[in-house]
């Protein structure tokens, strides 16, 4: 939905989201003068320099120099878009924001119709479960307790053809919408009947918490086991996720957990796993890549362990590298799914499965083991060769030495041989596989590199400029780079709104001039997007090269934030998770390299 932001609005909601209350959501402030002071939370410090002036509704950083007002601030800590922010902080602060309706009235309205169909339908099966003991002793005997149930408005569509049909007719709905909806079906006599009958239903909720599209399982064996709504106005199963609803709001997002479907995300939920989201049946997309990035840190695929949940996490796989995501693979044992197997062995081993969730080089190992026999001597030097091919790849030396190490103990081979086969490999590829040198690491934490961080920045503009000279330079950025995706807070909100007038059809030559009267970026910014710089014969490659910029720029920053950790771990005596967690962040470290192909 698109709404009204004017002058009017921002001020009410400048005005209402007291900042230092907002902040303090966040961050421990104390008073200190006439300001506020904590630790900032957006650089890493152990003596605040982060200010908040109350009178002046605005925050700044001396540390690392963000700074800006309550929507700026929640644009950062909670990585949402500029409209977003301004929603997210209207519904804390109960500020009614008018629907814009000069954005396709039509389209818009079309939506909210849909939204509120799918909630009436959301609340008529949930009202319905318990009138079915059925549909009751179903979930029941699944384990599903009432608190789930209602956290996740599981429901029953009736053993009738047309009750819901009926019910939503009797709100005003009408036929025309609802069938466009997908909430009924016309039959070859022009009747029309409910899309769901005597299943299990499972509302689908996007991350504001509208129903968009509902799953509905059979109580039986019968086929097929699941039918879902078909893409709509609201719905398109590619670009959603489920459970998205609640990993935006509960989890902590340091982790998400990919899984395949409704009942493993409800039975992780229940044992206390609250950040698992499933891909709704089809092979991830690009765009549920994106989501996933947005709400979790470190990423894990957990599918099912038949050949078919095989094959998906394969293409996941390639999917999240894809989009600069490394994933971690777990494997169930006994192809067990996760709803089964927090059933069977409980919340505890599942956690411990996490952790020892595959990285994606472990996982192709696993993959080779899988082909060979481990038993035969010939088995057994195929799949070392194998291995090692593998592990040669691995630029890193102490990471290379701690896969060697990790191999030949899991699978019983001999470090050695391990080691002489890459040895071996090596000396072919003696050009090829040059190790990097930990010095070179170290500079880096101390030194970092001024010069990057202003091509980042100078980049952001300049693909600015790009963007708001012709609707095609926009989408061509677009395709690699995401609003969400610009560290300059005035570049993001610029190409923000771009997309939403683009989305909507609209002219955007007014852009810059509204985006100011309505004080949302500075005249200097804007004055420096004026100066007319671009290079309009050659657009298409500038602006690849600044994508790969920026790109570019992003892998750095993560880089640097794992090597000041591993610094940070560079002392005798560490704990059993610390030497964990080092292994980790060199395995995560040797991938960065490996996408940057710093080689030496
Ligand atoms: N799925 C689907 N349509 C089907 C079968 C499956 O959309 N005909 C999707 C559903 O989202 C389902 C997921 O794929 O949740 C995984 O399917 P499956 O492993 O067969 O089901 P489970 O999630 O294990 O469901 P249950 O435990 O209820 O059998
Ligand atoms: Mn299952």
């Amino acid at each position: 939905m698109s709404y009204v932001i004017n002058d009017e609005v921002l001020n009410e909601i400048r005005d209402k989201a007291e900042i230092v209350d907002l902040i303090s959501e966040y961050v421990d402030l104390k008073k200190s003068g006439s300001n506020y002071m904590g630790l900032c939370p957006f650089h890493s410090e152990k003596t605040p320099s982060f200010s908040v002036s109350q009178s002046k509704g605005i925050f700044h950083c001396f540390g690392c120099g963000v700074g800006g007002d309550q929507i700026t601030f929640i644009m950062k800590r909670e990585n949402l878009g500029f409209r977003e922010s301004i929603e997210f902080l209207a519904d804390k602060y109960n500020i009614v924001l008018q629907e814009n309706t000069n954005v396709n009235k039509e389209i818009t309205d079309k939506k909210n119709r849909a939204y509120s169909a799918n909630k009436e339908a959301a609340k008529f099966y949930f009202n319905n479960l318990r009138k079915s003991k059925n549909a009751y002793n179903y979930l029941l005997r699944r384990n599903i307790d009432h608190k789930t149930i209602t956290r996740f408005a599981i429901g029953y569509a009736p053993d009738s053809w047309d009750s819901l049909y009926k019910y939503l007719k009797g709100l005003g709905y009408k036929d025309e919408e609802l069938e466009e909806f997908n909430l009924i079906t016309k039959t070859k006599n022009g009747n029309y009947i409910d899309r769901f009958r005597n299943r299990i239903i499972f509302p689908i909720i996007n991350y504001k918490s509208k129903v968009i599209g509902f799953g509905g399982r059979v109580l039986d064996d019968s086929l097929p086991k699941y039918l879902n709504t078909r893409d709509t106005i609201v719905f398109n199963k590619g670009k959603n996720l489920y459970n998205l609803n609640l990993v935006s709001k509960e989890s902590n997002r340091k982790k998400i957990i990919l899984v395949e479907g409704y009942m493993d995300v409800i039975s992780l939920y229940k044992s206390g796993i609250n950040y698992s989201v499933a891909s709704l049946g089809t092979a991830l997309t690009e765009d549920q890549a994106e989501l996933i990035k947005r709400y979790g840190e470190e990423v894990y695929i957990c599918y099912d362990g038949d050949s078919a949940g095989i094959r998906a996490t394969k293409r996941a796989i390639d999917v999240l590298i894809s989009k600069n995501i490394s994933p971690k693979i777990v494997n169930l044992k006994e192809g067990l799914d996760p709803d089964d197997y927090i059933e069977k062995y409980g919340k505890f081993n599942f956690e411990v499965e996490l952790k020892e969730g595959l990285n994606y080089l472990d996982y192709k190992i696993v993959k080779i083991k899988e082909n060979y026999n481990l038993e035969t001597s010939e088995g057994l030097s195929k799949f070392t060769s194998e291995a090692a091919k593998v592990l040669a790849g691995v630029k890193n030396p102490i990471e290379q030495d701690v896969y060697i190490d990790k191999v030949a103990r899991k699978y019983n081979v001999s470090k050695d041989a391990i080691t002489s086969y890459i040895s071996i490999l090596n000396k072919n590829n003696k050009f090829k596989f040059k190790n990097i040198s930990q010095e070179k690491d170290k500079e880096i934490i101390t030194k970092i590199d001024k010069n990057f961080i202003e091509a980042r920045q100078k980049a952001e503009l300049q693909i600015i400029k790009y963007a708001l000279y012709s609707e095609q330079n926009y989408e061509a950025i677009y395709e690699y780079i995401k609003p969400h995706e610009f560290k300059s807070i005035n570049c993001r909100i610029i190409f923000e709104e771009l997309t939403e007038i683009y989305n909507a059809h609209e002219d955007a030559k007014n852009i810059l001039d509204n985006l100011k009267e309505k004080k949302l970026i500075d005249d200097l910014f804007i004055k420096e997007l004026k100066y007319a710089d671009i290079d309009i014969y050659n657009s298409e490659a500038v602006i690849k090269e600044l994508i790969s910029t920026i790109i570019k720029d992003e892998l750095e920053e993560n880089r640097n934030k794992i090597l000041i950790e591993i610094k940070s771990l560079d002392k005798d005596n560490l704990s059993q998770e610390e030497i964990l967690r080092l292994k980790e962040l060199i395995e995560k470290l040797n991938e960065l390299n490996t996408k940057l192909k710093i080689s030496q």
